[in-house]
């Protein structure tokens, strides 16, 4: 069976035809043109296909694509400025080595992305959370955690220890 659904694909109105088996990513990579998804395990284990409806991140390959019918989908392509300008964490990925082969890279950028809409400066336990679900086999993590970091300048709240005076008890914040 099909069915007509209304939604926002990055930002336009969109009204199309879906079948009913077909899940979001297929929609957007196979049937709307935009690769910039990716489909790595399509189960729901690598987070490669992570896309934002509604403002929470969510993979695309474990949604039917009916279920976006009146929502908000937003997609790696949907991120950087019209005149090709990258959106600050798309750009903070490449200056920091976010970025090895790339692939699991667009998938990382919207759970970052979904985060930073809520918390603008979300602190490393959150980008954690927030990346759990994604996996990279190249970068062994670290650079994508800065890179998001630097973003949201986000550090655990309260003072930190900058200087130990020996005859002093008490570190200095
Ligand atoms: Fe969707 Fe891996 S392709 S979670
Ligand atoms: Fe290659 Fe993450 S950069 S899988």
């Amino acid at each position: 069976m099909s069915r007509d659904i209304t939604f926002t694909f990055n930002g336009n109105l969109l009204t199309l035809t879906v079948e009913d088996h077909w899940t979001l990513l297929h929609l957007i990579r196979e049937e709307l043109g935009y690769t910039g998804t990716k489909e790595g395990c399509g189960s729901g284990e690598c987070g490669a296909c992570t896309v934002i409806v509604d403002g929470a991140a969510v993979n695309s390959c474990l949604y039917l694509a009916a279920e976006i019918n009146g929502r908000s989908l937003v997609t790696i392509e949907g991120l950087a400025a019209a005149d090709g300008t990258l959106h600050p964490i798309q750009r903070a990925f490449v200056d920091h080595g976010g970025i090895q082969c790339g692939f699991c890279s667009p998938g990382m950028i919207m759970s970052a992305k979904a985060l930073l809409d809520e918390n603008s400066h979300a602190a490393e336990p959150e980008i954690l959370e927030a990346i759990a679900g994604n996996l990279c086999r190249c970068t062994g993590y670290v650079q994508i955690i800065e890179s998001i970091k630097a973003v949201s300048g986000g550090e655990p709240e309260g003072p930190r220890v900058v200087a130990w005076r020996g005859d002093d008890p008490h570190p200095r914040s």
